[in-house]
């Protein structure tokens, strides 16, 4: 694979700014995907996108892959290198994924939706800046009316007390289990890892990991 260019952007923005409060418009995923019917999975807050680039690469042409990640230039880059790749299966989106979540899950193909991944989000240290945090009850609802049965989140920070929100905030919700006992997930089930996740084990730091299954089937 070709290296990328490291673009600048800003480290974080505010999802709470009004400029990020508009919904965005769904594109036409039979224009998107070569083949749209077939297994969906959704990474938020993909940052560069290294991850899903990889995720598509290892998984074409089976599977769909799409990135959803609110700093526009990134998605740019992103979508430049998968044009250069050829990749047929992986999209990436701007947007602000608290807002127009809902609205692109319900122009998908009913049941496509089948893995999701929540990696390293930002976690908005200052008490007064947590509602800025990705994973709210909305978004954890909206996932759940449709992610299939059987279908997986899988979650990921090198913060606990945002790992334990996450989870928090999946467990409370009655469509979603964890898988397990309770405890973090010692690996990541996934053969790719993350760029954060990448740097955060450089440093010899311990990431908190947990895996969530929607219920309504036996797996
Ligand atoms: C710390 S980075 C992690 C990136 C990548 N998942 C990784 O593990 O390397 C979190 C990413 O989530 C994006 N993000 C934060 N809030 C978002 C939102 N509401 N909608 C979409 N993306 C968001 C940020 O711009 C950033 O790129």
């Amino acid at each position: 694979m070709r290296l990328r260019r490291k673009i600048r952007v800003r480290q974080h923005v505010n999802p709470l700014a009004q400029k990020y409060q508009n919904p965005v418009d769904c594109p036409d995923w039979e224009k998107v995907y070569a083949k749209l019917d077939q297994p969906l999975h959704l990474d938020i807050g993909c940052g560069r996108g290294k991850f899903l680039l990889e995720m598509a690469w290892l998984h074409q042409p089976n599977w769909n892959f799409l990135g959803l990640e609110i700093r526009a230039p990134l998605v740019e880059e992103a979508n430049r290198l998968r044009d250069e790749l050829g990749l047929t299966n992986l999209h990436y989106l701007f947007c602000n994924a608290n807002i127009s979540l809902r609205s692109l899950l319900s122009t998908l193909p009913a049941g496509s939706l089948q893995r999701v991944t929540i990696q390293f989000p930002d976690p908005w240290f200052k008490k007064r800046h947590a509602k800025r945090r990705i994973v709210q009850p909305q978004l954890v609802a909206d996932l759940a009316d449709y992610l299939v049965p059987g279908g997986i989140i899988f979650l990921q920070s090198d913060v606990e007390s945002v790992a334990k929100e996450m989870c928090d905030r999946f467990a409370s919700h009655p469509s979603f289990r964890r898988q397990g006992t309770g405890e973090w997930l010692a690996e990541n089930p996934l053969p790719v890892p993350t760029e954060r996740e990448i740097a955060t084990q450089k440093k010899g730091k311990p990431v908190y990991r947990a895996i969530f299954t929607k219920v309504g089937v036996e797996n």
